[in-house]
């Protein structure tokens, strides 16, 4: 890190995040560790002297967008340019490991490329930026967490109620039509006394849920206290722990990685909210196969079931990819079966997009787009019909929920429930940090609403009634 005191002079900073969770996360990591160089963020980007795009790579329309805002950056950079102001323009994320040469050669308004694992270093590369172009997409060998610095008090609190923290980067799967192994590297899970340390200081600074993230979060195996690996399961006791945590969530998770500790974390843990992210990609045994998922649509039930018995009124929500070469009509129809049955509460759907590098994009037989598009179509139709009854069975129903915001009408504050729905309730803005028993009146397309069941006693714990509900057809 370089001392030059001109680093320290007050500089605006605008971060574009694409993408997953995990990159609205290291976008704040990012602010963080730009901060003591004097750069402020901001929410306008034609005031920024530094604008980062953080990117994703998951699928094609994805890196898209990344060449696409880089043409509305030159133009931005010369009108700057023009009053006599200079713009550095990075490029962060996963688009940047993948195809950094390619960004340098094509897009010259770009100063600086950073992977994702070499953010701790973004002060010395931006620095180095001024006189030259930059290129960082090393795994180095340090450990990128240990040198990022946390955020300051009045980071956080300005961030919100609710917030992400990386506990596992990386996959080991290596499903055959994902890039995330080659663009996040190998799994790496941080220690358990350094997690819980940024959780102590989030929940300080007013966090009352916190979602842990990792690419394969269930793989999580990081060190605890006593020199041994410790699960998901058991960092989740650990985090438990904190007062003032309320909430906890962790998300993306795989089948093969539910063990019996984390699936005892649902049973035992009033935090750990019942929601449950856990992509299957298909109900068909042969596209697994194909996809080297490693479980098949029969495990994946059984895991639920466990999960289910566990804690009875989990919400699930999964991912779905239409189209993966060599799907046929039967494939297809498994996939549709498999949602109906589960009957989820949300769940996020996807047209196969081949990525280079991956074994799935060397795969003969690719399905006919209009094919594609009419089974993704008939998919999200059925998920949406899910998500309508599950959202519909709450009618009526009182449920916790951790006020965020004001709401859209006058008079109104938003939040979620237990289920990761938004719910608008009545209610004055003094409720914001709270979280309060709400009886579910009606149902919107994209929210609930309900009313307050008592003002007078905002509850710490978490609180959820009558905990069946009637979208599944299997029993637990
Ligand atoms: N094509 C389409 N969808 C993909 N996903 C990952 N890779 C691809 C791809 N090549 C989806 C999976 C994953 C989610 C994050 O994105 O469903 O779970
Ligand atoms: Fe990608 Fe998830 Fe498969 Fe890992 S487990 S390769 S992140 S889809």
């Amino acid at each position: 890190m370089s001392d030059n005191p001109e680093n320290k002079v007050p500089k605006k900073l605008f971060i574009k995040t694409f993408g997953c969770q995990m990159n609205v996360y290291d976008s704040d990591r990012m602010a963080d560790a730009l901060a003591p160089q004097g750069y402020e963020q901001t929410g306008i980007m034609e005031d920024a002297d530094l604008i980062l795009l953080n990117t994703c790579h998951i699928r094609e329309k994805a890196s898209e967008k990344v060449f696409s805002e880089l043409g509305r950056m030159k133009k931005l950079r010369d009108e700057r340019e023009h009053n006599g102001k200079t713009t550095k323009i990075g490029v962060t994320g996963c688009v940047a490991q993948a195809e950094g040469d390619e960004i340098i050669a094509r897009a010259p308004v770009v100063d600086l490329v950073v992977g994702p694992q070499s953010y701790h270093r973004l002060p010395e590369l931006v620095a180095k930026a001024r006189t030259e172009r930059v290129i960082d997409t090393e795994f180095p060998e340090e450990d990128k967490f240990e040198h990022l610095p946390g955020p300051t008090k009045k980071a956080t609190v300005l961030r919100g109620l609710t917030s992400f923290l990386t506990v596992q980067e990386g996959c080991d799967k290596f499903c055959s039509f994902c890039v995330v192994p080659y663009t996040r590297g190998n799994e790496v899970s941080r220690p358990v006394s350094h997690i819980v340390a940024e959780a102590k200081n989030l929940a300080a600074a007013g966090v009352r849920e916190i979602t842990l993230l990792g690419q394969n979060v269930n793989a999580y195996h990081g060190q605890g206290a006593d020199g041994a690996d410790k699960g998901l399961g058991a960092l989740l006791f650990e985090l438990a722990k904190i007062d003032g945590l309320d909430r906890l969530r962790y998300t993306t998770s795989h089948p093969n990685d539910m063990d019996d500790e984390l699936i005892a974390a649902h049973r035992d843990l009033d935090q750990l909210m019942p929601y449950l992210h856990l992509p299957v990609q298909s109900g068909s045994d042969r596209i697994l196969k194909a996809m080297n998922r490693r479980h098949t649509a029969k495990s994946y039930f059984e895991v639920i079931d466990k999960i289910r018995a566990a804690r009875p009124d989990i919400a699930l929500s999964g991912d779905f990819i239409v189209g993966f070469p060599g799907e046929t009509d039967a494939d297809f129809a498994d996939t549709m079966t498999l949602v109906k049955e589960i009957g989820y509460a949300s769940a996020y759907s996807f047209k196969y997009s081949p990525r280079p590098g991956t074994p799935g994009a060397l795969m003969s037989d690719q399905v006919a787009r209009k094919v594609a598009d009419e089974r993704l179509q008939a998919l999200q139709s059925q998920i949406k019909q899910g998500q309508s009854a599950f959202n519909q069975a709450c009618a009526g129903r009182t449920m916790d929920v951790l006020v965020e915001k004001q709401g859209r009408l006058e008079g109104q504050v938003a939040g979620r429930s237990p289920y990761l729905q938004a719910v608008h309730v009545d209610g004055d803005v003094s409720l914001i940090g709270s979280i309060v028993p709400v009886k579910i009146k009606s149902i919107g397309p994209n929210s609930l609403y309900g009313e307050l069941i008592d003002t007078s006693m905002p509850k710490t714990a978490n609180m959820v009634e009558n905990t069946t509900h009637a979208t599944s057809e299997r029993s637990a």
